[in-house]
C-alpha cells in the first residue's frame, strides 16, 4: 500500500474551468473539429514536468531509479519527465543512475474503462526485484489500472515503488487510490493529447485538450 506523501503538492484543474480557445494555440488540422478547447497547454505540462522531476530526485534521489513507463499513453510524459531527471543529474554534486523499463497496460474500448486490464509485453517483472522502481503513467481514473499494476509489481519484490502520474481525474469512479506525485488534478471529462488517446487518435497533439461528443462517434470502434 503507497500512502500520499502531504509534502506533495498537484495542480488543481476547477471543474468550471474555461481553458483557451483552440485558435490560439496550434492544433492539427486533422483534429480542429474534434476538440472542444486546450485545457492544458502543451508549456505547463512541462513547466509541472520539470518541477515534479526535482521532487522525485529529492525523494528517490539516494538510490538507483528504475523509471517503469506505462505504455502507450505514458510514453511523452515519461521522455519529458526522464529529461528533466537527467539534466538534474547532470547538473548537481549529487546524482542517480537512471534505467528504464516498459510495460503496457490495456483497459479502455472508446470512453470507457472496461473491469479487465491486459499486460500486453513489456520485459519480465522479475528484473524489478530488490530495485527502487518509479511507475510513471498518463492518466488515473478509476485507479483499477495502477492497483493492478501495483498487486502484480509487490509479487517481485521491488525495494520500493513510488508512483507518478501526470493526470488525475475527480470522478466518482475512483477506488480512493492516489498516486505519489501528481501533475495536474483534473476535471472528469475524457482528456486527449500528449499521448493520451481516444482508440489511438490524438497521441500526435501536443496540448492536452477535452473531446467533443462528435469526436467520440466519429472515432467510435
Ligand atoms: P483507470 O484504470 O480507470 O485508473 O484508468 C487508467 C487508464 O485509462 C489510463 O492509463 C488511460 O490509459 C486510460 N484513461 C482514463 N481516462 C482517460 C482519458 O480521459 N483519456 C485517455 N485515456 C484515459
Ligand atoms: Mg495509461
Amino acid at each position: 500500500p503507497i500512502s500520499v506523501s502531504p509534502k506533495n503538492r498537484w495542480f488543481k484543474i476547477p471543474d468550471d474551468e474555461k481553458g483557451y480557445k483552440l485558435d490560439l494555440f496550434c492544433v492539427p488540422k486533422h483534429y480542429e473539429e474534434d476538440l472542444d478547447q486546450v485545457i492544458i497547454p502543451h508549456g505547463l505540462i512541462m513547466d509541472r514536468t520539470e518541477r515534479l522531476a526535482r521532487d522525485i530526485v529529492r525523494d528517490m534521489g539516494g538510490h538507483h531509479i528504475v523509471a517503469l513507463c506505462v505504455l502507450k499513453g505514458g510514453y511523452t510524459f515519461f521522455a519529458d519527465l526522464l529529461d528533466y531527471i537527467k539534466a538534474l543529474n547532470q547538473n548537481s554534486d549529487k546524482s542517480v543512475p537512471l534505467t528504464v523499463d516498459f510495460i503496457r497496460l490495456k483497459s479502455y474500448c472508446n470512453d470507457q474503462s472496461t473491469n479487465i486490464v491486459k499486460v500486453i509485453g513489456g520485459d519480465e517483472l522479475s528484473t524489478l526485484t530488490g530495485k527502487n522502481v518509479l511507475i510513471v503513467e498518463d492518466i488515473v481514473e478509476t485507479g483499477r489500472t495502477m492497483e493492478t499494476l501495483l498487486s502484480l509489481l509487490s509479487e517481485c519484490n521491488p525495494k520500493m515503488v513510488k508512483v507518478v502520474s501526470l493526470l488525475v481525474k475527480r470522478t466518482p469512479r475512483s477506488s480512493g487510490y492516489r498516486p505519489d506525485y501528481i501533475g495536474f488534478e483534473v476535471p472528469d471529462s475524457f482528456l486527449v493529447g500528449y499521448a493520451l488517446d481516444y482508440n489511438e487518435y490524438f497521441r500526435d497533439l501536443s496540448h492536452i485538450c477535452i473531446l467533443n461528443e462528435n469526436a467520440k462517434e466519429k472515432y467510435k470502434v
